[in-house]
């Protein structure tokens, strides 16, 4: 397998850095030459499409900002290279749409980096519920995110390139968690605002979102914290209620025995520890000829609720799937 990378920022280089390990890493490009020198031993690019048309890696990982994402799938898989983009998959219904009509298309797999999904918890409550079903799943995630923060890269903060701010970045995680677990909503009711960056980002840094029908998921996220606190997860079924914590999972108050899987923290704590892990089956299934699960489709469910939670303004609203 040979594999590329755009977009050499801060998460490309966790990419670049567990691809050169498996020593797959065979081109890089970023618009910003200085993050190039570092990738002196292989070639380097400053158009993703030159890059692509030169080199037809196997996989290209996308690590670039939100609003980049779709044209680049886009471009990738209609030259039948595999893509795995970094989330969010897109940031509005349209560019959705064009990235799963390319994947339909193509002879090669979408991923999306939805990494949160490996981690030991999540694969236990995943395996706990399957035969069970949810009534309610609830979620607080309260994160410290500063002005500094959002002044470290000019598309951070700013609805056309980020498109939007706490929800479809530091939120998404854990309400995809939400939805695997519970289900998809149908319908959400939703309201966002901006309590704490008011001069300094365009977009919400608090938002709620509550599932009305399909699903009864509830999300409480900020990014105005004053610190950034472990997220905290409850799903209740009929018989069970289940608490999940960083590292711990507990059923009707007993702490449950989690498989341990190998994966380093690389990078940022929280990022978690599954980008390796994520990034190791997906080109197993690759090479086993097999389907990949987070695949556009499945990728793009949260960022449907995602886009229909900016839409309510605090009206029920329809959840549209691609
Ligand atoms: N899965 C996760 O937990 C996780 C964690 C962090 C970031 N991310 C995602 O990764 C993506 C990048 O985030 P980041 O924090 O690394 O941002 P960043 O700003 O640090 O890096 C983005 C890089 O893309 C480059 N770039 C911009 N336009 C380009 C173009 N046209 N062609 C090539 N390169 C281009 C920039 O120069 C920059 O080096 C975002 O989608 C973000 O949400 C995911």
């Amino acid at each position: 397998m040979r594999s590329a990378v755009i977009g050499v920022g801060v998460i490309g280089s966790l990419h670049t850095h567990i691809l050169s390990e498996r020593k797959t890493l065979c081109a890089v490009c970023d618009i910003d030459g200085e993050k190039l020198k570092k990738y002196a031993d292989i070639p380097t690019f400053t158009d993703y499409k030159v890059m692509l048309d030169e080199v037809r890696p196997d996989v290209v990982h996308i690590c670039t900002p939100h609003y980049l994402h779709a044209e680049m799938v886009v471009y990738a898989l209609d030259k039948g290279i595999n893509v795995l983009c970094e989330k969010p998959l897109c940031i509005s219904i349209e560019q959705m749409k064009r990235i799963l009509d390319a994947e339909e298309k193509s002879s090669a797999r979408l991923g999306v980096c939805l990494q949160n999904r490996y981690n030991k918890e999540s694969v236990f409550v995943k395996e706990y519920l399957s035969d069970k079903k949810v009534v309610s799943a609830v979620a607080h995630m309260a994160w410290h995110r500063t002005k500094e923060y959002y002044a470290s890269g000019d598309w951070r903060g700013k609805k056309a390139t980020e498109g939007g701010g706490v929800l479809i970045n530091q939120a998404l995680h854990t309400l995809d968690l939400l939805q695997y677990f519970a289900g998809s909503p149908s319908h959400i009711v939703s309201n966002v605002c901006n309590l704490t960056l008011k001069d300094d980002i365009e977009v919400e840094d608090t938002a709620v979102i509550q599932g009305t029908k399909g699903a009864g998921i509830t999300l409480f996220a900020t990014n105005g914290a004053a610190y950034d606190m472990p997220v905290v997860m409850s799903v209740k079924t009929k018989t069970d209620i289940i608490h999940i914590l960083p590292g711990h999972v507990y059923v009707n108050g007993t702490e449950q025995p989690l498989e341990e899987t190998y994966a380093r923290v690389l990078g940022k704590e929280c990022y978690g520890s599954g980008h390796e892990l994520l990034i190791d089956d997906y080109y197993k299934c690759l090479q086993e000829n097999r389907p990949f699960e987070i695949n556009g489709r499945e990728g793009s469910k949260v960022v449907s609720i995602i886009l229909a939670a900016y839409k309510s303004g605090g009206e029920e609203t329809e959840v549209v799937y691609g």
